[in-house]
């Protein structure tokens, strides 16, 4: 090969990285549904995703944001408005949008979310469920409340997360397997992708990006081991009245962000928390 031909392979290797850290993936176009079942069931899934503890402040009936959110790489984020509001809220979104910002991370226009939003996590959402949601949110009464811009470090541009998002994706790792029992399977879906659990309980890397090989393991949050070995003693009874009551197997109750978490899984069916229960105590 003369250098021309070098450099233009050189070139062609460039543009196809850049591209495929910078597309915007292809979800469809689905139609968000708009019966009462769809509403009904998305919002238990918003309970389930717990989207309320960031979008929703306390003392307010609707999820209008402005709740703010300290970066472990210094400043805050202040949590978007998700009522249907045209001018302040998400009015108008589509199925595509929806699919694109809850499980990619990336605004309508191909833009990037920073990882505050725990789209990594929401990622393993299955589509009908993110469409629910849709249905919910958007049948919810629009209201106007302006939230301020994040307040972040000059250099964490939303351009960089393209190459967050494309080295997380081969530095995060996968969790360990699980059983195929329909229970255990459920609990890990509400677990890992709608609870977000790892967010907070599984360790990161210098990067920030979670080490799914150590799921549940300890974090510079918590560092209490939730994994089956960590939770060694708890019975699966010990694991649903946690989820109902927030106290532990040693009878101590979790404060602070736990309790909201708290909040929500208490409102979930019985199956569901026997489901959790089924796969944060399974044995390994
Ligand atoms: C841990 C906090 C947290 C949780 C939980 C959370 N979000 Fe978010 N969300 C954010 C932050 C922070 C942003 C802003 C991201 C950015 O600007 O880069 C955001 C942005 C969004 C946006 C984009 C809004 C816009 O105007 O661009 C949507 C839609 C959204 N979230 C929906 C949800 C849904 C649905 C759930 C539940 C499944 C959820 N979020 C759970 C923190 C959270
Ligand atoms: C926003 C962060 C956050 C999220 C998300 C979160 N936790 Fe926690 N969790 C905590 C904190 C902080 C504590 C310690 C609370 C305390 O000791 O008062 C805790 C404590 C716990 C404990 C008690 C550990 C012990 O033995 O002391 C369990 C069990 C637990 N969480 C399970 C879960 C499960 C299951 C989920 C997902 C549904 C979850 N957590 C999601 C922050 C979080």
């Amino acid at each position: 090969m003369n250098k021309k031909k070098l450099l233009l392979a050189a070139v062609v290797v460039v543009l196809g990285l850049l591209y495929w850290v910078f597309h915007t993936p292809w979800v469809g176009n689905p139609d968000i549904p708009t019966g009462p079942e769809a509403i009904a069931r998305g919002a238990y899934i918003f309970n389930a995703g717990g989207c309320g503890a960031c979008h929703q402040p306390e003392g307010t009936d609707a999820p209008i944001g402005g709740y703010d959110i300290e970066s472990p790489f210094g400043g805050t984020f202040h949590t978007t408005n998700i009522t249907p509001d045209p001018e302040t809220g998400i009015g108008g979104w589509t199925g595509r949008d929806f699919l694109l910002a809850v499980k990619y991370g990336r605004a309508r226009d191909g833009g990037f979310f920073y990882p505050a939003m725990p789209y990594r996590t929401y990622k393993d959402m299955r589509d009908e469920d993110v469409l629910d949601l849709a249905a919910y949110v958007m049948s919810l009464p629009p209201v106007r409340n302006e939230v301020p811009d994040h307040d972040l470090p000059f250099w964490q541009f939303r351009w960089t997360m393209g190459g967050w998002n494309f080295l997380a994706n081969i530095l995060e790792g996968t969790p360990p397997a699980v059983s195929d029992d329909p229970e255990v399977q459920r609990g890990a879906y509400l677990a890992r992708a709608l609870g977000h659990c790892s967010e907070c309980h599984t360790p990161r890397n210098a990067l920030g990006m979670l080490q799914m090989g150590n799921e549940f393991k300890g974090s510079d949050i918590v560092s209490a081991d939730i994994s089956p070995e960590g939770l060694g003693g708890w019975t699966t009874e010990d694991f649903v009245g946690f989820l109902q009551l927030g106290m532990t197997a040693n009878f101590d109750f979790v404060g602070g962000e736990m309790e909201d978490v708290i909040d929500h899984t208490k409102l979930l069916s019985e199956e569901d928390q026997a489901a959790y229960a089924a796969f944060f105590t399974r044995d390994e």
